[in-house]
C-alpha cells in the first residue's frame, strides 16, 4: 500500500491568463488530498473517495470511467472526481509500462472539489505519484508534474495549464509561463481564505474567457494586461527576503495587484456575486488586497492579512461558507506510506 499526499493551491496572480502563454504565480497551501494506491490482483480500478465535497463514494470499473456509481451525489462532481483518478491511473500505468495494473484507489482530501484551490491538480499529483510507486516505478517530480499535467489536459479537454499540478508537486510559489515551470521564493505570505461552498466550472469558464478573447481585441489586451501584472508582482517577490515576514510595503503592493488582478478577472466574466461579496468583505476588513483564486464562477478567493480581521469579517459575510487561514505549503507532493 502507497499513500502520497499533494497540496492544494492559492493563485497569488495569473489563473486563466496563463492558458494563453502568460506567467503565473500559484502558492501551494497548507491544504491536501492523500491518495491510498494498493495494486490488485486483476486489471479492475475501484476507487473509494471521501470528503470530496461529497458525502463519499465507491465505484468499481474495469475500463473507463464509463460505469456510473450508484450513489446520490451531485453526478457532475462524481464525472469530474472520477475523471480526474481515471486520468491519473492511465499515466501511471503509461508511466510504469504497466498497462493491465488494476488499484484499490482511496482519495480523502480536505480540499473543497472545484473551488479555485487546486483539488483536481492535488489528487491527480498524488494519484500518480502513490500508483506509480505503488508499481516500484517512482517518477522524478520533473516527469510527475508533467504526466499530471497530461492527465489535467486530457481531462479538460485541452484546455488546461502547467500551473496547478507543476504548483502541487513541487510546493511553495512557482512560475508558469507555457511550457516554462520554476519554483521561485516567496516571502510568508499571510493568505486568508474565503469559500463559498460552491464550485465553478473550469472547461466552461475556460472556453468563456476563450471566446471572449477572439471575439474582442480588448478582451485579448485584458489578459495581456494580467501577463503585465503578474511580471510586475514577479518582479516585488524577486526583491523581496524569502521566508521572512513581508514587510507592509511590500504586502500593500501585492495586495494592489491582487485587487487590479480580480478586476481584470471580473472584466473577462468570470467572477460572481458571492466572490465579489466576500473580496469587498475582506477589503473593508483592511486586507492589503483580496481576488477570486482559480478558475472563478464559485468557490474561493484569496486575500492578504495578517491580522485576524479579514477572517473574522468573512466569517460573518453573507455568502461565505467558511473562512481559513492558509499557510504556505513549502513541501510539495510527498510520501506518507509506502
Ligand atoms: C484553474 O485552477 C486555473 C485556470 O488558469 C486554468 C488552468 O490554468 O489550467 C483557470
Amino acid at each position: 500500500m502507497t499513500v502520497c499526499e499533494a497540496p492544494g493551491k492559492v493563485y497569488l496572480f495569473g489563473e486563466h491568463a496563463v492558458v494563453y502563454g502568460e506567467p503565473a504565480v500559484p502558492a501551494a497551501i497548507e491544504r491536501r488530498a492523500t491518495v491510498t494506491a494498493e495494486p490488485r490482483a486483476d486489471d479492475h480500478v475501484r476507487v473509494e473517495a471521501e470528503d470530496l465535497s461529497l458525502d463519499g463514494f465507491t465505484v468499481e470499473y474495469s475500463g473507463g470511467t464509463g460505469d456510473r456509481p450508484d450513489v446520490d451525489v451531485p453526478t457532475p462532481l462524481v464525472e469530474a472526481a472520477m475523471g480526474y483518478v481515471d486520468a491519473a491511473v492511465r499515466q501511471a500505468r503509461s508511466a510504469a509500462d504497466a498497462p493491465d495494473a488494476g488499484f484499490d484507489i482511496t482519495v480523502e482530501s480536505d480540499i473543497p472539489l472545484g473551488a479555485g484551490l487546486g483539488s483536481s491538480a492535488a489528487v491527480v499529483v498524488a494519484g500518480i505519484d502513490a500508483a506509480t510507486r505503488a508499481l516500484g516505478e517512482p517518477l522524478d517530480r520533473r516527469e510527475l508534474a508533467d504526466r499530471a499535467y497530461r492527465a489535467e489536459f486530457e481531462v479538460q479537454d485541452g484546455q488546461a495549464s502547467r500551473a496547478d499540478t507543476f504548483c502541487s508537486t513541487m510546493g511553495g510559489a512557482v512560475r508558469v509561463e507555457g511550457d516554462d515551470c520554476e519554483p521561485i521564493e516567496a516571502p510568508n505570505l499571510p493568505f486568508v481564505v474565503g469559500f463559498d461552498g460552491g464550485a465553478g466550472d473550469t472547461g466552461e469558464l475556460v472556453a468563456g474567457v476563450g471566446e471572449l478573447r477572439e471575439e474582442y481585441r480588448f478582451a485579448a489586451d485584458t489578459v495581456e494586461s494580467i501577463g503585465d501584472l503578474v511580471r510586475t508582482g514577479e518582479a516585488l517577490l524577486a526583491d523581496a527576503v524569502p521566508e521572512t515576514e513581508p514587510s507592509p510595503e511590500l504586502l500593500a503592493e501585492l495586495g494592489e495587484l491582487m485587487d487590479f488582478n480580480h478586476g481584470l478577472l471580473a472584466a473577462l466574466g468570470v467572477s460572481a456575486r458571492s466572490l465579489d461579496a466576500m473580496v469587498w468583505a475582506s477589503r473593508d476588513a483592511g486586507a492589503h488586497g483580496a481576488k477570486l483564486t482559480g478558475a472563478g464562477g464559485g468557490g474561493c478567493i484569496v486575500a492578504l492579512d495578517a491580522s485576524d480581521a479579514t477572517e473574522t469579517a468573512l466569517s460573518f459575510t453573507q455568502g461565505c461558507e467558511d473562512s481559513f487561514r492558509a499557510e504556505l505549503a513549502t513541501e510539495g507532493v510527498r510520501v506518507v506510506e509506502s
